[in-house]
């Protein structure tokens, strides 16, 4: 037996959709767990089915992180190794009517849970980043020395999170921090267990296509087809939500390495159109998805994908799942959840 405990990781925002996965992940590969969420967009049902899911210690407790004396509890008692921050709002277009609420909860969410690790000597920590932070690229692939810029408050919120990490890891060289940039999580586990179950009308586009083809939407409105594209819709860098989980513990593995705060994007590498989407999520659903082009969405950037080489290069790590993948995981999920973790109504 070995004699060293295995590591415990702190996942704030953990009951989430990225979180769950990452969860399921992480307890395979043997951490125990501490989750710590308050629910306000998620549900306990994910991770009850991650336990199911995955051998090993998951603990939870239900908490805002802005309420720091009860964080400082759970990490004191918790003896945490490392933190995988996901906890936030990611609503672009609700980030835009209540912006104050936003940077409230983002950033003094990531305040709470900095001052809380401080106190406790814990200097390890992944964020949630997301490709936003590069607005509308100049070029694609884009790596991470691109410029940064964004369009909503969702989008800045990230980027004052990031400029705060990379301001504490300067002042205090023995913190390593990699703030991971993700592209666009679509997907869900294998099992059908766990998955993406937004609240209210789907604003990313997977999750609406997999409610139209449960019905409970008519059909999918495709923002625009008057891109300078191959066939005028909008291209992003889809990436298979256990792909990224896999980088939470790719990139867990190699922080120590990484030397202070480090950018790093999750993204495949490819680029796929609205109009491929719809097709491939029509093949795993074994029906056509009904569809029409309506107007532009405002903000919306012709063409984002990632140039993946640097996690390769740091963490080792590849996205592996194809968009065929994709679409299967979530469809398997969507159709033997229909309403998410939800019971249906009678
Ligand atoms: P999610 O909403 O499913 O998960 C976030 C979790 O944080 C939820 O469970 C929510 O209840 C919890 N939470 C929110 N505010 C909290 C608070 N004050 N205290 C405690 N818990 C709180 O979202 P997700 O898709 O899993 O995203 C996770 C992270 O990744 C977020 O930071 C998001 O901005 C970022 N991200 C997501 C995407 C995406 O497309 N899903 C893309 C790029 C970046
Ligand atoms: N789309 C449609 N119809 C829909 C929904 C989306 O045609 O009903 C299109 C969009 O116009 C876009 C593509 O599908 O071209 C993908 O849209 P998503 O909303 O799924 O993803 P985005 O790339 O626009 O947004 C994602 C994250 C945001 C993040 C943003 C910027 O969800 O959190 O990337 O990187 F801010």
């Amino acid at each position: 037996m070995s004699t060293h405990p295995a590591p415990t990781v702190l996942l704030t925002g953990g009951a989430g959709y990225i979180g769950s996965h990452t969860a399921v992940t992480l307890l395979e590969a043997g951490y125990r767990l501490v989750v710590v969420d308050d629910l306000s967009n998620s549900s306990e049902v994910a991770l009850d089915r991650v336990r199911q899911l995955a051998p090993g210690e998951l603990v939870f407790h239900r908490l805002d992180l802005r309420d720091e004396q009860a964080l400082d509890a759970v990490v004191a008692a918790s003896g945490i190794d490392a933190v995988v921050h996901f906890a936030g709002l990611k609503a672009v277009g609700e980030s835009v009517a209540e912006p104050l609420r936003y940077y409230e909860v983002n950033i003094g969410a990531t305040i709470s849970l900095l001052r809380v690790l401080q106190r406790h000597g814990v200097r390890r920590l992944v964020f949630s980043s997301s490709a936003t932070v590069y607005g509308d690229p100049a070029s694609v692939p884009v790596r991470e020395d691109a410029r940064l810029s964004t369009t909503n408050p969702y989008g800045r919120t990230k980027l004052v999170i990031e400029d705060l990490l990379r301001d504490v890891a300067a002042a205090d060289p023995s913190w390593h921090v990699a703030l991971l940039r993700y592209f666009n999580p679509v997907g869900a586990h294998p099992s059908g267990r766990i998955g993406e179950d937004p609240r209210g009308i789907p604003n990313n586009l997977m999750p609406f296509v997999m409610q139209v083809a449960v019905g409970r939407h008519p059909e999918l409105v495709v923002f625009g087809d008057d891109y300078p594209t191959p066939d005028g819709t909008c291209i992003r860098d889809y990436i298979h939500v256990v792909d990224l989980a896999e980088g939470h513990r790719a990139a867990l593995e190699h922080l120590d390495r990484l030397g202070g705060c480090r950018a790093v994007n999750l993204g495949t590498g490819n680029g796929s159109s609205v109009l491929e989407v719809v097709t491939e999520a029509s093949r795993a659903v074994g029906r056509a998805i009904p569809h029409r082009v309506g107007p532009r969405r405002e903000g919306d950037a012709p063409a984002t994908y990632a140039d993946p080489s640097l996690a390769a290069e740091l963490f080792g790590w590849r996205a592996t799942r194809t968009l065929a993948d994709m679409c299967a995981d979530a469809w398997r999920w969507q159709s033997a959840n229909p309403h998410g973790y939800a019971e249906p109504i009678a």
